[in-house]
């Protein structure tokens, strides 16, 4: 399985309508939710997220860095969120949070900043439809994608094998033709794109172009 999910971030935010429609193809539509506390940048909100859902067919995928992902992730869900994803570094009860998500119909997924370990989660994996490994510090769209998270990628595949799980492994930054063969290689089932996607001529082949090399 290889999904990939552009991310709007990189999209021109004065056009999102047109921007979610020109990557219809995608599997899913990943939506940057930042707070400018939990990261140093601001993007949006329930209002923009519950508009993006009437313009687009394509699921949302969102990815929340802000605070208190145990109030706020509720009312994405409600706007139209098919996924949520919460960091765990800012989530009071993870396992209350996600139960609460599947509870409202989307998926629960929680994310790891670079410096964030698996090991310490491994109990909470079955609780989860996707766990996020950032390969970027987030906060901002096209940074360099960081090679050392390549292990953390393959230690989480093996821990997924190892208990049977179906969830989904997500990648996010930096995630180009460059990279992404190095991510599937290490495990990885989910990859979200930015400015590879948002940047290049035509994002709908770009799109295609990522699922050939991501299941080559
Ligand atoms: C960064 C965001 C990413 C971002 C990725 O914090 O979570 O989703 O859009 O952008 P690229 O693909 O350009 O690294
Ligand atoms: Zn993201």
């Amino acid at each position: 399985m290889a999904l990939i999910n552009p991310s709007i971030l990189s999209a021109d935010f004065a056009r999102l309508a047109e921007e979610a429609k020109a990557v219809e193809g995608a599997d899913w539509l990943h939506v940057d939710v930042m707070d400018n506390h939990f990261v140093p940048n601001l993007t949006l909100g329930v209002p923009v997220v519950e508009s993006l859902r009437k313009a687009t067919d394509t699921p949302l995928d969102l990815h929340l860095m802000i605070e208190d992902p145990d109030r706020w992730a509720p009312q994405y869900v409600e706007a139209g969120a098919g996924s949520v994803t919460f960091h765990v570094e800012a989530a009071g009860a993870p396992v209350r949070l996600a139960r609460e998500i599947r509870a409202q119909g989307a998926r629960a997924s929680m994310a790891l900043k670079p410096a964030t370990p698996i090991e310490p989660y491994e109990d909470l994996l079955p609780e989860l439809d996707m766990l996020l490994i950032m390969t970027v510090e987030p906060g901002f769209g096209g940074q360099s994608f960081l090679d050392i998270m390549l292990p953390k990628i393959r230690r989480t595949r093996e821990l997924i094998s190892k208990h049977g799980l179906e969830l989904w492994l997500q990648v996010d930054g930096g995630v180009s033709a460059a990279t992404i063969e190095r991510c599937a290689e290490a495990g990885a089932d989910v990859f979200v794109a930015g400015s590879a996607v948002y940047g290049a001529d035509d994002p709908a082949k770009a799109v295609r172009d990522l699922r050939e090399s991501a299941r080559a």
